[in-house]
């Protein structure tokens, strides 16, 4: 019996990108409120917008939302599939029709999709080219989804990135090596950025500051010359790039437009998205390269530690089990008063609703005046470009 009346009544919940600590606890606070307080039929989508298109779809209730807040990952599973660009029988097909429908064959009043930058795009174009209502709430270790203080996964992977740097000073203290540990971001230096600061890194190589490798090589021998440390810890974000290849980069920007159109138009049936994630997938690893050249340019042996998806493993942080059931109960709240087509941003110390069309195709990338960054500076860690460079950059 529903303790307050709702506007709502029967809700979808499907959980879509890369997976991260906090995805179950999130469910669980929206199942559970929705269904104690107010009544709510509660159905789970299986594999994100695929399992919406391919209509797999599971009642969701006490049981099977119990004991999961200390589980990592998604018991719904979830996907990188696209509705309007998705792989059906070998061949890129718009789904947004068929997505649509099955929600509302299922009687859905409104669908909440948990997920990163790529699934409140995805989310709100079932809004805007379907109709359908959604709502949304912010996922993602990369910490990089707009108009949010902070997004779920985060703290987790931070914890994870820290203890592992803490770990890796043993073997760079007792070789005096320079152990290079790459983690994840692909767009943003976020979690670079707070484990850097939380382990004690020398370095710290983010993509909103393109580095220049011989001058992070000339400040770990001056840091040999002047404190005797033979040993650094270099920690680089996996969307890191040196400033050539941000020139290059700018230079072809056009080129690469046009590339990504006669390769597109060459390939058979593949998605851009499917490529973009094979390339990622077999790109060179950069984290290797630049251990490489830093052995060359300081005749100091250097090894590379590459996080990967251990990032994204395990139980979430106390943080991200509190961080997400809050967030679960005011989605629901939202639901209950009708509220639809917001993601639940974190704003302070409230969770609020923010139109979702002010988050759609927006990322949020470490400001150079972040109180973060300025702490680094203030601590002497390197940020991968000289003073002048800081000062053109930040001019
Ligand atoms: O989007 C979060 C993220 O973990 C990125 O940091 C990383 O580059 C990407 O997902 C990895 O994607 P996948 O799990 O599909 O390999």
């Amino acid at each position: 019996m529903a303790r307050f009346p709702s506007r709502t009544r029967r809700i979808g919940i499907l959980t879509s990108g890369g997976d991260c600590p906090g995805l179950n606890s999130a469910i669980r606070g929206i199942a559970k409120s929705a269904i104690h307080d107010y009544g709510m039929s509660v159905i789970g989508v299986h594999d994100g917008f695929r399992g919406l298109v391919e209509n797999r779809m599971l009642q969701l209730d006490y049981t099977n939302t119990s004991n999961v807040l200390t589980v990592g990952g998604t018991i719904l599973g979830t996907s990188r599939d696209r509705p309007k660009k998705m792989l059906v029988g070998g061949r890129v097909m718009d789904m947004t029709t068929v997505a649509v429908k099955n929600a509302r064959d299922a009687g859905l009043d409104c669908l909440v999709c948990l997920g990163g930058g790529g699934t409140q795009k995805n989310a709100w174009h079932l809004h805007k080219a379907g109709g359908l209502d959604v709502l949304t709430l912010p996922k993602t270790i990369d910490n990089d989804v707009a108009e949010t203080d902070v997004s779920f996964g985060f703290d987790t992977a931070v914890q994870i990135c820290t203890e592992a740097i803490d770990r890796l000073h043993t073997t760079a203290t007792s070789h005096d090596r320079i152990i290079v540990v790459e983690v994840m971001g692909h767009n943003a230096g976020w979690l670079a950025l707070a484990a850097g600061l939380a382990g004690g890194a020398d370095v710290v190589l983010i993509p909103e500051v393109p580095y220049d490798t011989e001058m992070v090589a000339a400040y770990l021998l001056e840091r040999q010359r002047v404190y005797g440390r033979k040993f650094s810890i270099v920690v680089v974000a996996e969307g890191a790039i040196t400033r050539a290849e941000a020139a290059e980069a700018e230079a072809s920007a056009a080129n690469r437009r046009k590339a990504k159109a006669e390769r597109t138009a060459a390939v058979d049936d593949a998605t851009d998205a499917e490529l973009s994630h094979v390339s990622r997938l077999v790109r060179e690893n950069l984290a290797s390269r630049l251990a490489r050249n830093l052995q060359r340019l300081t005749n100091t042996e250097a090894r590379v530690t590459s996080l990967g998806h251990v990032q994204r493993g395990g139980v979430p942080s106390a943080a991200d089990r509190l961080l997400t059931t809050r967030l679960g109960v005011r989605a629901v709240e939202l639901l209950a008063e009708g509220v639809y087509n917001v993601m639940v941003a974190v704003k302070g110390t409230e969770c609020a609703p923010i139109p979702l069309e002010n988050v759609v195709g927006r990322r949020k990338q470490v400001p150079l005046d972040h109180e973060w960054i300025r702490t680094a500076r203030r601590l002497g860690t390197c940020l991968g470009v000289t003073e002048a460079e800081w000062l053109r950059l930040t001019d």
